[in-house]
């Protein structure tokens, strides 16, 4: 029997808050302030946040708690968290890919992560050169897709990201990090209340808003259905072991369910706040919502380029939204990292050097094809990047966290979970036992039958 056991060898989150700060740090990230806006857009709106939002709530929330859970049931990396929970109830040996899968996922995920993020390094210098002043719509696109086109310089902002990342990595989550997310994260917020202040006045609010939140089905194509619940997924680091891993060093006494329901809360929030200052820029200059990747690197330029105050303002939005990929980079390594330490006895250093290298030569895919490559469309008309996202947040990431809820449903012990949970309430265990054992699953692979009958039969 594995017993509970107080700490693990990579530490301990200094309290409750500190898991909350840090959970919350790997969940609000890129996917709220730039994924969330342009698939809502590509996707039509209001229906598909609305699935998006059922998505959270009924399979993202449970399968949150499940990883934590079985996070701290085992305090190590995912992988070796498989292997002993394996031991403890004899189970198949197959079960054990799961941390391997979701290590390789983390990998494929922040390959093309750091691309993205580099572009938001980029735009910090931009806005602090001022380089968007009084700049037209036209411009701002323009000048976007020259970027994107630069290889080079791609690559040199991915590199820098990167090499931050793994920098963090190797100082260990526990010091830096856990100082750093207690300052930025709120500060990251008031700058998006700033931005919605913007938004509201700019003439497209309430254009952005009905976008945003009328549900009108007849714009929800099968596609969209994956497309939503994939995002759920990412959105919350779940499904690849991020957040077993920050589990892993949560203190024994913290509510794992009341802790879970504050981060979801509060990735949820951000997005929408996201949304409401993204789409009303949009609809105030005539942009197209579904213009895909650029959406964010376009339409805020625009807003800062013709404010007040708009060369500091943006300087620091971008900034922050480089802080808000960075705390969200480093948990998609970590995983890795704490086995390579664990199994190998490598120190951190070298572990965080191996994997960094191997995502940085991952993520140059990733730079191709929005040049180079563009036209290099292996599968399904998906150029490497689309794939890769494809790959991982519609068919690992759900995948991962199906098989995570069913293990944790339906092999692990009852009395070993409900003793980790500890619960008070006796109808809400029961309630979420339900869930992971039989709702989130089986929402999980309905979404996928439809998908299927979309592509193939429909
Ligand atoms: N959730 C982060 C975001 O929205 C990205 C992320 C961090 C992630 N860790 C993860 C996604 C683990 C999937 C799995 O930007």
């Amino acid at each position: 029997m594995s017993a509970t056991r107080e700490s693990s060898i990579h530490g301990i989150w200094t309290s409750r808050w500190t898991f909350i700060l840090a959970a919350t740090g790997s969940a609000v990230g890129l996917g709220n302030i730039w994924k969330f806006p342009y698939i809502a857009g590509e996707n039509g709106g209001g229906a598909f946040v609305l699935v998006y939002l059922l998505c959270v709530a009924f399979i993202g929330v449970p399968i949150m708690m499940a990883e934590v859970m079985l996070g701290r049931r085992g305090r190590q990396s995912p992988i070796n968290v498989m292997i002993e929970q394996v031991k403890v109830v004899r189970a198949k040996k197959v079960w054990r890919l799961l941390g391997w899968s979701g290590v390789l996922a983390g990998f494929l995920i922040l390959s093309y992560y750091s691309v993205i993020a580099g572009w938001v390094l980029d735009y910090v210098v931009r806005m602090a050169q001022g380089v968007y002043q009084g700049a037209t719509a036209a411009e701002v696109e323009k000048s976007f897709d020259q970027l994107v086109a630069d290889p080079y310089e791609l690559i040199l902002f991915h590199s820098v990201f990167m090499l931050m990342t793994m920098v963090v990595v190797a100082k260990g989550v526990n010091r830096g990090l856990e100082r750093a997310v207690r300052i930025l994260m709120p500060a990251l917020f008031i700058l998006l209340l700033i931005m919605l202040g913007y938004a509201i006045n700019s003439g497209g609010f309430e254009q952005g808003f009905h976008f945003m939140f009328d549900f009108d089905f007849s714009k929800l194509s099968l596609d969209s259905l994956l497309t939503a619940m994939g995002h759920a997924f990412f959105t919350l680091s779940l499904g690849m072991g991020a957040i077993m891993v920050y589990g892993a060093y949560m203190p024994k006494n913290a509510s794992i369910a009341k802790t879970t329901i504050t981060v979801a809360g509060l990735d949820t929030l951000v997005a929408i706040v996201a949304g409401l200052a993204i789409f009303p820029i949009v609809f105030a200059n005539g942009l197209e919502p579904g213009k895909g990747p650029g959406l964010l690197f376009v339409s805020l330029p625009i807003a800062f380029g013709n404010m007040p105050g708009g060369q500091v303002f943006g300087t620091l939005f971008f900034l922050l939204v480089t802080f808000a990929a960075w705390s969200s980079s480093i948990s998609l390594v970590e995983p890795a990292v704490a086995w390579l330490i664990e199994r190998h006895n490598f120190s951190r250093l070298s572990a965080s050097a191996l994997v960094g290298g191997m995502v940085w030569a991952l993520g140059l895919l990733t730079v191709f094809s929005f040049n180079l490559a563009k036209d290099f469309k292996p599968i399904a008309g998906f150029n490497m990047f689309e794939l890769l996202d494809f790959l991982t947040a519609n068919l690992m990431l759900p995948l991962g966290g199906m098989f995570i809820a069913i293990f944790v449903g339906w092999v692990m012990r009852r009395r070993a979970v409900k003793d980790e949970m500890s619960m008070k309430s006796f109808g809400l265990f029961n309630l979420w036992i339900a869930t992971i054992r039989i709702i989130a699953p089986l929402a999980v692979l309905v979404v996928f039958g439809f998908e299927l009958y979309g592509r193939f039969g429909g």
